[in-house]
């Protein structure tokens, strides 16, 4: 039996290509032996009084739910670890049998997730299968429905994962492969119990980053065990590389699980629910993996010490954990949660934006008011710690690092908290005004604290470098910042075009209700006008590493054509007479809001008014920029000049005597 390190013999390798399935069989067999007696239990499966659909749709829930998130574990860990993890090596065939191998369990989630579609579908029309006219019912409103909508997202985006992985070989396709799998989760975090339930957006952040850690964490093991035959020496460090990995998926599950399972319970007695049991089932289980986790780490990886197959035979009882995990989590997914109470949620906001009306806007509200966004906040939060983390490690090896860079950086963050979280955020959902403040702020504000902040010097600094051709945070970053993408929309006009376009586009088409009602909308323009509001100010002011920067003349006179465009999107808003998404304000009349069309157009106001003040900065900074440049040119026109004896003026005047000659 090969050791860690010991190279697999040929009788291992060849048996192995059967043998290497056992993981997978594993995760499964244990994942159905539980979940099947606990839905029987939990009433996970109980016959409904009305509108029961069968118990073939009731029990196959169960079944192909435990497929589905074993399939799509497998395949996220096999891209993700093949792309990621494995070193390159002789061994090419690594990444191609992580690739195939990721096709097949590709093609189960596709399929597991399509006959969830169709079972979700019988069971929200109270349909059975059997009904006749079921498939015309079904073709005819798949699209109708949100919930549907997004299982048949993930059915199409794990379709494009297994023609992927059907056919890339290369590290890069599988990486890109590996990031559109993942992808394909996040669908599936809408159709979790958050449904329509107040918290909604919590629920669905939670259920996206913990299907995130469960896949990488659970997927990942599995990939190794199924690639060990294959890595011979180049297990340990991919070992040691899954387990920092490991370590943050760990951290990941457990925070949002317990982030979502606390938009299940109102009150104590909810405790008491067979929810909640195997919410505390699961708590355990998670508390046994912890251990395993801590087990690897300290015989398997810190001591190198490694007797025949103690990787192995650690790592498949891990997986039987795993499973059980995931057995609980399906039969959890298809247990009712303890009702909540519902009292206040018939007000017309909470149906459009899934969040109550706040009170009426007075001056106290700007601090007093606040509705945490967990992506939002575990995002800024994210990116402060990783930073912070950065500065430690260059202080502890003795480098410096410029402290107004690190709170530059952290203000920057501080702001997307507070405009995000607090007021500007919350009255941003159901009022135009304070949508712009948010928005602007996003947009040019935010922005110019964190290009300050020059993350992607220190990233660089900091990083570990990968010696094996493997992508690790270092070379990812790099080719970001290389790419001919990031070269064209780094381009100053480029960038221009890009943050005044999006502002119209996003008013002036059906964007803003699109971000103004759905939880994905809100997301992606949030996100989308932070990038945008990024490299623009990074086109002009920024130093990190990336594409050249265009002399500082150039980048001023784009910056105040940027401004005067800006200014006319301000002045277009004040003086309109037409509602933007007249229907979304009228429906959740705000009854404190007099006027939408004088809220609006002081929308207008507030879009020129935030936006004169960062121009401002970021022309000032331009302009020093250029002064420097060209301070730093004299000084270098003056060391030529005293290098070659000012050969440069010479010939100046020399051709000055030859044309007065
Ligand atoms: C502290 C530990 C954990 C807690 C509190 C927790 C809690 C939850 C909750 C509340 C859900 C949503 C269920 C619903 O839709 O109502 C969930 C889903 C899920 N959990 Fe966990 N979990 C934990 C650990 C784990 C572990 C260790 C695994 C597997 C290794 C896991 C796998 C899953 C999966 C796969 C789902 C999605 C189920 C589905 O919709 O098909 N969880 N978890």
């Amino acid at each position: 039996m090969a050791t860690l390190t010991q190279q697999p013999t040929s009788a291992e390798t060849s048996n192995s290509s059967g043998m290497r399935w056992l993981p997978v069989a594993v995760l499964g067999a244990s994942a159905l032996t539980l979940a099947v007696p606990l839905a029987a239990w939990s009433g996970a499966t109980a016959e409904l009084l009305l509108g029961d659909v069968g118990p073939l749709v009731r029990w196959g829930m169960i079944v192909v739910g435990v497929l589905h998130d074993a399939a799509a574990a497998v395949t996220v860990g096999l891209l993700v670890v093949g792309g990621f993890l494995v070193p390159e090596g002789r061994h090419s065939d690594r990444r191609e049998s992580a690739a195939r191998a990721a096709a097949l369990t590709a093609i189960v989630w596709a399929l597991a997730a399509a006959v969830k579609l169709v079972f979700s579908f019988a069971e929200g029309s109270g349909q059975a299968l059997s009904t006749p006219g079921f498939i015309d019912n079904f073709f005819v409103n798949v699209l109708g429905i949100d919930l549907f909508r997004y299982q048949l997202i993930e059915v199409i985006l794990v379709i494009a994962v297994v023609l992927m992985a059907g056919s890339v070989r290369t590290r890069n396709g599988l990486a890109w492969a590996g990031a559109l799998a993942v992808g394909a989760l996040m669908p599936v975090a809408y159709t979790g119990h958050s449904g329509d339930a107040e918290g909604h957006e919590t629920a669905v952040t939670a259920l996206g980053l913990h299907l995130l850690g469960v896949t990488l964490w659970a997927g990942g093991l599995i990939a190794l065990l199924m690639l060990r035959p294959q890595l011979g020496k180049a297990l340990k460090i991919t070992v040691e590389r899954y387990s920092t990995m490991a370590l943050w998926c760990f951290i990941a599950v457990g925070f949002s699980g317990v982030l979502f399972a606390l938009q299940s319970a109102d009150d104590w007695s909810d405790l008491n629910s067979s929810y909640w049991l195997l919410i505390f089932a699961k708590t355990a289980l998670m508390a046994v993996l912890g251990w395993f986790g801590w087990t690897q780490r300290r015989r398997i990886i810190d001591r190198g010490v490694d007797k025949p197959g103690a990787f192995a035979r650690l790592a498949t009882s891990e997986i039987v954990v795993m499973g059980a995990a995931m057995g609980v989590a399906v039969t959890l997914s298809r247990t009712p949660p303890p009702l909540l109470d519902e009292s206040g949620l018939s007000d017309p906001a909470f149906a459009l934006t899934g969040f109550r009306s706040p009170p009426p806007l007075e001056a106290s509200s700007w601090l007093s008011v606040w509705e945490l966004n967990w992506l939002f906040l575990l995002t800024a939060l994210f990116a402060m710690g990783l930073y912070l983390a950065g500065v430690i490690k260059m202080r502890r090896r003795g480098d410096r690092w410029s402290a107004s860079a690190t709170i530059l950086w952290m203000i920057g963050w501080l702001i997307f908290i507070y405009i995000t979280n607090g007021a500007p955020g919350v009255y941003g959902r159901v009022l135009f005004s304070m949508h712009m403040v948010m928005h602007m702020a996003l947009m040019m504000a935010v922005p110019i604290f964190l290009v300050l902040g020059t993350p992607i010097t220190l990233a660089l600094r900091t990083l570990p470098k990968r010696k094996d051709k493997t992508l690790g945070a270092r070379e990812v970053l790099l080719a970001v910042v290389h790419s001919r993408y990031a070269a064209f929309i780094a381009n100053p006009v480029v960038a221009g075009v890009l943050f005044f376009g999006s502002l119209v586009g996003f008013y002036w088409s059906g964007a803003l209700e699109l971000a103004l009602r759905t939880h994905t909308g809100h997301i992606l323009m949030t996100f989308h006008f932070l990038l945008v509001g990024y490299t623009f100010v990074w086109s002009l002011i920024g130093t990190d590493p990336g594409p050249a920067k265009w002399p500082a003349p150039l980048r001023l006179i784009v910056l105040l054509a940027t401004l005067a465009a800006h200014a006319f999107f301000g002045l277009a808003l004040m003086q309109g007479t037409w509602l933007l998404a007249p229907e979304f304000f009228k429906t959740i009349d705000i009854v404190w809001v007099d006027d939408l069309l004088v809220d609006q157009q002081l929308g207008g106001t507030i879009a020129w008014g935030i936006g004169e003040l960062p121009t401002m900065v970021l022309a000032l900074l331009v302009t020093k920029d250029w002064l420097a440049s060209d301070e730093r040119e004299a000084k270098r026109t003056d060391r030529q000049a005293d290098r070659d004896d000012d050969a440069e003026l010479a010939a100046y005047n020399e051709q000055l005597k030859r044309m007065s000659s």
